[in-house]
């Protein structure tokens, strides 16, 4: 047994909870294949998102941070008939990946792809009048998390509960003389949390085989 047998246990609960899907299968083939970083979600990962989305009901979902997809496709699975995500991205070559993924899995007609940076992309959202969303996961660079957040919480409403990824850093969280801007980002982020009246949060580390991180979990709230 290896000191840390993350990546181990993770294959243990995939292998007997998560059951083999071809569409996500062949999205993390594809990515593979096209050279895409391999930070998507883990499988128990993104059964968990697709899990609280269902737990909250949400018929309408934000995800910024496609990648080639696969979190998109988990969350796509969770919503009722006539249920939408809108998914922004802001490389054109990992949109292009995810956007044959969606067709291969048979939900183009559901997810509504934008290709730009999301402080872009994301105030088009309001003015096309898209939103409220039900569920929005925020999964793109973790310097602009204080910024999409504030942007979410825009189009959000009670009861719309947004999670954030990667907000541990293996632990380079806690280090306030940190420069990198994933962390700056993170603890700005926190800074907001916490003088934010309008939602409730809390943060859970995770280890993995992506490693050691975490994820923040937020309710929108009138009693917040
Ligand atoms: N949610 C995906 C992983 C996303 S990885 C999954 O779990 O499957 C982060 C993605 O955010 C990358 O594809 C990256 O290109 C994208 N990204 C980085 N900066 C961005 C920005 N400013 N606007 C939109 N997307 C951005
Ligand atoms: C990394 C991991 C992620 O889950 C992500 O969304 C972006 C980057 C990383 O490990 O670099
Ligand atoms: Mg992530």
């Amino acid at each position: 047994m290896p000191e840390t047998p993350w990546s181990e246990v993770d294959r243990y609960i995939i292998d007997n909870l998560v059951a083999h899907d071809p569409a996500l299968d062949a999205a993390l083939e594809a990515s593979d294949v096209a050279g895409l970083p391999a930070i998507n979600v883990t499988p128990n990962q993104g059964k968990f998102l697709h899990l609280l989305a269902r737990i909250r009901g949400a018929r309408s979902i934000l995800e910024i941070g496609t990648l080639g997809g696969y979190s998109t496709i988990w969350l796509a699975r969770a919503l009722p008939a006539g249920g939408r995500v809108v998914t922004l991205e802001s490389d054109p070559k990992h949109a292009d990946v995810a956007r044959a993924n969606f067709r291969n899995a048979g939900l183009s007609g559901i997810i509504d792809l934008r290709v730009g940076r999301a402080s872009d992309t994301l105030p088009r959202l309001s003015e096309e009048g898209l939103g409220p969303f039900d569920f929005i996961f925020i999964d793109a660079d973790k310097a602009g998390i204080p910024e999409y957040f504030m942007l979410s919480l825009g189009l959000s409403r009670p009861g719309t509960v947004i999670v954030v990824d990667n907000v541990v850093r293996k632990g380079a969280v806690v280090d306030a003389a940190s420069t990198d801007p994933s962390v700056l980002g993170v603890r700005r982020f926190n800074e907001m949390l916490a003088s934010e009246k309008r939602v409730s949060a809390t943060t859970i580390q995770t280890v993995g085989s992506k490693g050691y991180d975490g994820f923040t979990l937020a309710v929108v709230g009138a009693d917040a």
